[in-house]
């Protein structure tokens, strides 16, 4: 009975199909969610959406979403069976409680997952498109008897720390985390909320030689340099377009060149890593260190 339920609701209301008599699980099935569906078995969490005594809010990774960011993070789906805890917290994450519609999801704003982590939501004018920690909300308000479906384009992962921590964490920034603290600009990117920075990596500093430790010792130019690569807002790559906007450093305004699906360009920086979430922002690694024409001539004098 319930099959053909299922199907008729299908059929009947195409893509977008609101499933109004089945449960969440029920139509988890319907969508072919199976990698969600067998790890929310494993942990057990798959009863929450059977029970009709809650309603909640569930992001759901397609299985080729899944097969691809776990093909990405160099793991399988059987490799985090293994650690059944930390599994729960990923899965959770994925779940507000109540029912909340794409609309409820405006520019900014946070809201608390079954984990008790935060989860960041961005509404983009200039495409009208809505995301959920820099993945993007594909078919939305699914809704069943008891709970709303969103189709995510990437698994969802809590924040690891403030956008301060994920620098200082990585290896390849080591030389930006140097210049940061060195600027006295550490509480800035812990405190400053929403931001978005991009980073050079190590290999962008240093293609600027002998001039890094120059710049490293003059605190007003270095400040300059590293503000002009911080911009308000929470910029994920799905809000990247063509566009300037304004830094910290305030003077100059920087350039946002999409191409495509293909790549982004900051200045004439193009972008080695994407949406890294933070606390208080986002992350994007480039390839060149920013540099404000304000102070070029300084520079050039060094
Ligand atoms: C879940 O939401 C539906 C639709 O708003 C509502 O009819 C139902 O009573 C809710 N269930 C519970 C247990 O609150
Ligand atoms: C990142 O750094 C912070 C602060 O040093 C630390 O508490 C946290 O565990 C680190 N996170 C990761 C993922 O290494």
């Amino acid at each position: 009975m319930h099959l053909i339920l299922v199907v008729l609701s299908v059929m009947s209301l195409g893509a977008n199909a609101a499933y109004y008599d089945v449960t969440m699980m029920e139509a988890l099935v319907d969508m072919r969610a199976n990698i969600l569906i067998d790890l929310l078995k494993t942990t057990g969490l798959d009863s929450m959406f059977s029970d009709l005594t809650t309603n909640v809010t569930l992001f759901v990774p397609s299985d080729r979403a899944f097969t691809q960011d776990l093909r990405n993070l160099g793991v399988t789906a059987d490799d985090l069976k293994k650690d059944v805890d930390k599994l729960k917290m990923v899965l959770t994450y994925h779940v507000l409680q109540g029912r909340h519609l794409m609309r409820e999801f405006t520019n900014e704003k946070m809201m608390t997952t079954a984990s008790g982590d935060q989860l960041r939501f961005n509404h983009y004018l200039y495409n009208n498109r809505y995301f959920a920690d820099g993945s993007s909300l594909q078919s939305s308000d699914i809704e069943t008897k008891n709970g709303v479906i969103h189709r995510v384009s990437h698994i969802l992962f809590p924040f690891q720390g403030t956008v301060y921590d994920i620098i200082a964490n990585d290896t390849e920034l080591s030389t930006l985390k140097a210049a940061i603290d060195a600027a006295g600009l550490a509480d800035f990117l812990r405190d400053q909320n929403p931001i978005t920075i991009f980073c050079p990596t190590n290999s962008a500093f240093s293609a600027l030689g002998d001039l890094v430790p120059k710049i490293l010792a003059d605190k007003d130019l270095l400040t300059a340099i590293l503000a002009y690569h911080v911009i308000p807002g929470s910029l994920y790559r799905g809000g990247l377009h063509d566009t300037a906007l304004h830094t910290f450093e305030e003077k100059d305004r920087i350039t946002l060149d999409h191409h495509g699906s293909s790549f982004d360009e900051v200045d004439d920086a193009r972008f080695s890593k994407y949406d890294i979430s933070a606390l208080n922002g986002v992350v994007h690694k480039i390839e060149k260190v920013l540099v404000p024409a304000s102070v070029e001539a300084q520079i050039k004098n060094l």
